[in-house]
């Protein structure tokens, strides 16, 4: 079966799938995205999702390229056609096309691409536990804002491919881990708090970040939203990481350090199990 996309308000063979040379997503950057997992056919936090894409497009003025009500109907008829039952769909809006020049256009219709593919479910990864690694953070100053602008966070995934980790953790000059390139970091004190970054513009919001928030919330688990340092993560008793493709992921090793017992936490475990009924309740 083909793949099928949804450009500007056209759904296309995925491989004649296209917008313009000049437009402003590929020239500079320009533009911003979602990732929405789908499990069991149904789109996971659909609407915490469009609340960040909103945010998104507004902080870097951006109009709606259609209404969250067009958007959530595409979803459902490119998941449709996709026969996704488990994967994802992506959402891409850019200011446009225009003649090349930095300055916002004066006439440029935001462009609209959305995709779905299926995607099995990582469960090695969740059952074992993954390595990451570490870099500097050297990415901008409002990573809040969910750009396609990513080659940073690309850099540093490539170096945990070649050291053979599954994440890599970027760590600020103060040499407090921000997140990974892909997902946020969340680490287990001895005292069984969890803690994990608080959100401001250095890291973005993940939406399975929150929803794992709201489970520990009402599982009563001691939360403390704060940054922490590299060194703690390395003493910390468990490590874990989360987003909507990985879910929730024990980290057994950062660089050369075992976490706790080298094996998945308990907490993290229970946090995972809650997460993953969540997901299949949908
Ligand atoms: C830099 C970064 N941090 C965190 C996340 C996790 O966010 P979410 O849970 O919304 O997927 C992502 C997801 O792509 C990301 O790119």
């Amino acid at each position: 079966m083909s793949r099928i996309a949804y450009v500007n308000g056209q759904y296309v063979p995925h491989n004649d799938a296209a917008v313009h040379i000049e437009d402003r997503g590929y020239q500079f950057a320009d533009g911003v995205y979602e990732v929405i997992a789908v499990v069991g056919g149904q789109l996971v936090d659909e609407e915490p999702h469009l609340k960040r894409l909103g945010y998104s497009l507004d902080e870097i003025e951006i109009e709606w390229p259609v209404p969250p009500a067009a958007l959530k109907a595409i979803f459902r008829e490119i998941v449709r056609r996709n026969r996704v039952n488990d994967g994802i769909v992506y959402l891409q809006v850019s200011r446009g096309q225009a003649y090349r020049d930095h300055a916002f256009p004066q006439d440029a219709t935001p462009a609209l691409v959305i995709t779905a593919r299926s995607q099995a479910p990582k469960i090695a990864v969740r059952q074992e536990g993954v390595r990451v690694i570490t870099t500097p953070d050297e990415r901008w100053k409002r990573v809040d804002i969910k750009t396609v602008g990513l080659l940073p966070n690309v850099l540093a995934k490539q170096l945990a491919v070649r050291a053979g980790a599954y994440e890599c953790w970027m760590v600020d000059v103060q040499g407090h881990v921000t997140e990974g390139t892909a997902t946020n970091a969340w680490i287990v004190s001895d005292q069984k708090e969890l803690i994990t970054r608080q959100p401001s513009h250095s890291i973005l919001n993940g939406i399975t970040r929150q929803t794992v928030l709201e489970i520990a919330q009402s599982a009563n688990y001691r939360i403390v939203e704060r940054s922490f340092s590299l060194q703690e993560a390395l003493e910390a008793s468990e490590a874990f990481l989360t987003s909507t493709t990985s879910w929730v992921v024990p980290i057994i090793q950062i660089d050369d350090t075992r976490i706790g017992e080298g094996a998945p936490g308990e907490l993290t475990r229970h946090l995972q199990a809650q997460y993953d009924a969540y997901t299949a309740a949908l």
